[in-house]
Formats: C-alpha cells, structure tokens, sequence
C-alpha cells in the first residue's frame, strides 16, 4: 500500500504513514486565482493499492474535488486500487429527500467519486450507517468512540455517565458506557426542518452530583450540546465535559458550549481544530494493515 495525505488531512495522512510504514507519495496542490482547484501526485503509484486520507470539511465543495482528482490521478497512472479514507463524510446528513424539490445530496458525492475511479471508502462514525449503501463500491464504517471515551479515562473520569444528546447517538454512549463502566441514557431532540432550530427533552436522569461526558457523531453549531448541558445542570450533575468525532464547531459553537457550563470540548482530528485531541491516525492504521495483510 501506498499512502496520500490529501491537502484536508496532511498531518492526519502524516501519521497514519509512519504509524503503518506504508511508503508517502507527496501531493502538489494549490488552487488557482479563480478559485479552482489543482492537484498532482509527485511519486509513482503503478500497481500498488493507494489509500488517499482526506477529510471532507469546510470549503466542502473544493475538498470533495480535491479527493476526485486525487483518486482519478492515481487510476491515470496505474493504481491497481484507490481506497479513500474520508474521516469526515460531507454531505452525509442528507441521505433523503426531506423536503419536496430537495436532492438526495450524498448519492451525488458517492456517483462523482465512482466516475473518478475510487473502489473503497473508509469512514468514521458517519452520521447513518445507511448512508453507505448509496456508494456503488466496498465500504467501511469505524467507531473513534473507545478512543474517545479513553481520553476521559485517562484524565480521571472512569464511571463518568455517557450521555447521548439524542436517540440516534445512544449507539455513542452505549460504546462510551463499556469504557466507562458507568451508565448511560439519552434525550429526545425534535429539529424543525424548515428552521433547523432543535428542542430537547429529558426524562429523569441519574446525573446528581456526577460527571457527565455528552457524546455525538457531530457538533456543529453547538446547540444540541448548550441544551444537553441546561437539562443536565437542571439535573444536577456535578461536572459536564463534551466529545464528538467530528468537530465542525462553527461560528461561536466553543464559546456557547463553554458558556453552558461545559468544562472541555473534546474532538479527533477528524476536522483539524484545537479541539482536536484524540487522534484517529491508530483507527485507520490498524484497518489499513488488516486489510494489507488479509
Ligand atoms: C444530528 O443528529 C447530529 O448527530 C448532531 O447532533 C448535530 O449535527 C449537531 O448539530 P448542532 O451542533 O448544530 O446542534
């Protein structure tokens, strides 16, 4: 295998390259005045299994491109299989046509990257496992939550209560929990589509006097989160500390979650931030060489 560290994810691709000793091909990328986007591999890929790491965050459009001009050079120049590793899945939670007039937008994005030449996907806690049968190819799904829920073990927190913000990240915290070894439980969240605005509710909880770790896949604007922590306070738990895969914290999300009595805001490096302090590059690794030696 060789591997690419696509421009999104240099120092992620960095690390998964030295963690599996598998050889780095170097991209030259830039993007020209008018906003398009330029790419080009500076090594040999002929016959070899080429693993592209690169997320697809912020300027989503320009980085979903980015990795289709990636994968198709390689099969230009002879790879015998391109597996995109996307630790961030643009577009994911659009997987079905919600509103009429609406696309199914992540069926478009797994179409492009098949024209381009890709034969695998890896990702991580992508939003809905279902999302994945839209792609005409093999793919993968990984959880980054033990990895997570280690980090709050490691800073002291064994028996924390992993709560998930809504009934779809009770997966998260149910992972969490085996961590932990404490409990877990869940809250309701309805969203106005139309708005986006999300309310939520809690039955009773047994959080008094303990520490709580909100779990999810995403944080984006930070409101699901702001109101898991009031409804958590209201419930008297002593301490609330916040993880997620993927950190998009958009606008002023660090701060109203801060502002909400949340003691620390914990992501991997799936999205690059300074939130950032689990690294994904041992998940990846460990199934790169799985699959190398399988
Ligand atoms: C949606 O159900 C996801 O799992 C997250 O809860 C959501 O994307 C978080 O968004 P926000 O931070 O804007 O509330």
């Amino acid at each position: 295998m060789k591997v690419i560290a696509g421009p999104a994810s240099t120092e992620l691709g960095e690390k998964v390259a030295q963690l599996t000793g598998f050889q780095k091909v170097n991209v030259a990328s830039r993007v020209f005045p008018d906003g398009e986007s330029y790419v080009r591999l500076e090594g040999e890929v002929r016959n070899e299994h080429v693993v592209i790491v690169q997320t697809t965050c912020a300027p989503q459009d320009s980085r979903l491109m980015q990795l289709a001009f990636l994968v198709n050079a390689a099969k230009r120049h002879g790879a015998r299989k391109v597996t995109a590793v996307v630790p961030y899945l643009a577009y994911a939670r659009q997987d079905k046509i919600f509103l009429s007039g609406e696309t199914v937008s992540i069926e478009v994005v797994a179409s492009m990257l098949h024209a381009a030449g890709l034969d695998q996907l890896i990702t991580i806690n992508v939003h809905a496992e279902s999302v994945l049968n839209k792609f005409p190819f093999p793919t993968k799904n990984l959880s980054a939550i033990p990895y997570l829920a280690q980090y709050f073990v490691q800073m002291g927190h064994r028996k924390a209560f992993a709560l998930a913000p809504d009934k779809g990240a009770m997966y998260i915290a149910d992972q969490a929990k085996m961590v932990f070894g404490g409990e877990s439980g869940y809250l309701e969240k309805q969203r106005d589509r139309y708005t986006g605005q999300t309310t939520q509710t809690g039955g009773h909880l047994n959080v008094k006097n303990q520490t709580v770790v909100i779990l999810d896949d995403i944080i984006s604007t930070g409101g699901t989160i702001v109101g898991a922590a009031k409804i958590l306070r209201e419930q008297g738990a002593s301490h609330v500390y916040t993880a997620c895969v993927h950190g998009l914290l958009i606008g002023d999300a660090e701060k109203r979650i801060l502002d909400a009595g949340v003691e620390e805001i914990v992501a991997t490096d799936s999205i690059p931030s300074k939130a950032s302090k689990v690294t994904l590059a041992p998940l990846i690794s460990k199934e790169l060489q799985a699959q190398a030696s399988g």
